[in-house]
């Protein structure tokens, strides 16, 4: 019997911060991050039951080696959890830049989730395609969800779960920066690995996230722009200062990275409320209200760099064609 199913997930920018686990065997996360799925970039995946071996094809490539690995491995989760031992094809679509930091493999891994299991027709709830999802790539568990998402750390397998929160009328947007759409030289599963192993910073900053975490969720709840986009940016800058600590220093930003972040501090001089922040790669993303979303993206565009992406909130993950 031959089982298949599509879903679309967006991807999510972390406004809190996950880097570093404390259980790498189920991926628990050292601490709570809170992110903000985006409607710019998805990923499509379908996946079909029925296959002598497992195939992954992402952007009409043949994956191998640890990618592929890394995705036969997720759907052994998927065998275990539908009690099944036959193989899948996966065919994966990607509109965002693969791994160059903006949020593909969260959206890649919520995607696989829930194109898997509903294919398998093994019916979740979301916050156990949550969970699931955590297992495939840690912020994919935030992609489960539309809109602000919170993702607690948690204690054990089952406790590791995002979910949604209300956004009580932030009214929030983002702009991304792209300074360079290339792949990044080290993976962020591996960056922050080595941040945990080797930097002296890495327990402050465990330390000043989960402030960060706490005084987020207050600052959400009071509808609080200018403290939300305060503490967005701090953490951002916060993560990337436990990176250069480690040994040897990991560092993602490229000179056109640091004329964006510069202009995010002109704007707001200039009464443009904007805040950035940084993932695993050189690429700003900038969080504004959705009136001032024009501003700033002309004021991107006009730093003549690799390119610029408007965002507003996306939706959680669908399943857009399920059939058996
Ligand atoms: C900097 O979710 O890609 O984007 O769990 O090892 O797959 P793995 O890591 P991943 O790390 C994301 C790191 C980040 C911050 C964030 O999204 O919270």
């Amino acid at each position: 019997m031959t089982a298949r199913a599509t879903a679309v997930a967006h991807s999510n920018i972390a406004l809190i911060k996950y880097w570093g686990k404390r259980d790498t065997a189920i991926a628990l996360p050292a601490t709570s991050s809170l992110s903000l799925t985006l409607d710019a970039y998805l990923t499509r995946t379908t996946v079909e039951w029925g296959a002598e071996s497992d195939s992954v094809v992402l952007d009409g490539s043949r994956l191998n080696g640890e990618a592929e690995s890394r995705v036969t491995r997720f759907l052994d989760l998927v065998r275990r959890l539908g009690d099944r031992s036959d193989h899948a094809t996966v065919v994966s679509h990607n509109s965002v830049p693969t791994a160059a930091g903006l949020a593909s493999s969260a959206s890649g891994f919520a995607a696989l989730a829930a194109a898997a299991t509903a294919a398998a027709r093994i019916d979740l709830t979301p916050r156990d395609l949550s969970i699931l999802a955590r297992k495939g790539s840690g912020s994919a568990a935030r992609s489960v969800f539309g809109g602000l998402a919170v993702w607690h750390a948690g204690t054990d397998d089952a406790s590791s779960f995002a979910e949604p929160i209300v956004d009580p009328g932030l009214d929030l947007a983002m702009v991304v920066a792209v300074v360079d759409a290339g792949t990044k030289t080290i993976s962020s599963r591996a960056a922050m690995q080595l941040t945990a192993e080797t930097s002296p910073y890495y327990p402050a900053w465990v330390e000043s996230s989960r402030t960060d975490f706490t005084d987020m969720l207050d600052a959400v709840a009071r509808a609080d722009f200018t403290r939300v986009g305060e503490l967005t940016e701090s953490n951002a800058m916060r993560m990337h200062a436990s990176m250069l600590g480690a040994t040897p220093p990991v560092s993602y930003w490229q000179p056109d990275s640091v004329r964006v972040l510069q202009l995010v501090r002109d704007l707001r001089v200039s009464g443009t409320e904007c805040y950035a922040t940084m993932d695993a790669g050189p690429n700003v993303k900038i969080l504004c209200r959705r009136t001032h979303l024009d501003t700033v993206r002309d004021a991107v565009a006009a730093l003549d760099i690799a390119g610029v992406t408007t965002s507003l909130p996306g939706p959680g993950v669908a399943v857009s064609q399920a059939e058996t």
